[in-house]
């Protein structure tokens, strides 16, 4: 049965007892929305531990100012009944005020350097330290043996196995296939803010880097003219 937690303390007593009787804690912290994509990172949490917990917490250190924290998809209900139908042991859903009591700028940070500033981090500033702070509160209060990552978040997941072995914390870090629906897009929670057009454009980028690959496998070196023929 799915148990419904809102603080850590609700947690430790239940995680005691497993640790006790030498069972492994699963873990898969998620901001909400869950959809195919959760769910496959659920199922490798299930298959590969005796105890799963899931977290839903919409974590605003995270978002930048101008970001889509207060529109960001909140599906509760749907999502606690989706877990019930995996068979997931417990959800864990503490408030923005039990993770930072001290208020969003008094919070300490976790900050993982040069990788958190490149790539997508380079155009959200905070964002990556946001994340590497929410990951590391969440594992300090769940203590999992095993945490769960989707690769479709690639840079945050680099970020995520890099903050696990510098703090030293023992969890094993899994990253999860990303899943797609049949024109080839990736899942993801902010695919509703998408029009048709947006859509088929970011299934054609996954389609077009596909051909490259292809390209380059059979032995094209000439690295240009393959970006050149996908332009056209
Ligand atoms: O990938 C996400 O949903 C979030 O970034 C995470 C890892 C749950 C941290 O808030």
């Amino acid at each position: 049965m799915l148990k419904t937690l809102s603080t850590p303390a609700e947690w430790q007593h239940i995680n005691r007892t497993n640790k006790m009787k030498n069972k492994t804690i699963g873990f898969v912290p998620t901001m909400g929305a869950l959809h195919k994509g959760h769910l496959s990172l659920v199922e490798r949490c299930l298959k590969e531990n005796d105890i799963t917990i899931v977290s839903i917490f919409v974590n605003p250190l995270q978002f930048g100012q101008n970001e889509d924290l207060d529109a960001y998809p909140r599906t509760i209900e749907e999502d606690k009944q989706k877990l019930i139908e995996a068979g997931v042991d417990a959800v864990f859903m503490p408030s923005v005020r039990d993770m930072y009591p001290r208020g969003l700028d008094h919070q300490t940070f976790v900050e993982v350097p040069d990788i958190s500033n490149i790539l997508c981090g380079a155009s959200r500033p905070g964002h990556f330290r946001g994340v590497a702070t929410v990951v590391s509160k969440l594992f300090n209060m769940v203590h999992p043996d095993d945490a769960f990552f989707g690769e479709k978040d690639f840079q945050q997941l680099q970020v995520i196995r890099l903050m696990a072995q510098d703090l030293s914390t023992g969890i094993v870090i899994h990253g999860v296939e990303t899943e797609r629906d049949a024109t080839g897009l990736a899942l993801s929670s902010r695919n509703g803010y998408l029009s048709a057009e947006q859509k088929h454009t970011a299934a054609s980028i996954y389609k077009q880097m596909h051909i490259a690959k292809a390209r380059i496998l059979d032995g094209e070196r000439d690295f240009i003219t393959v970006a050149n023929d996908l332009a056209d």
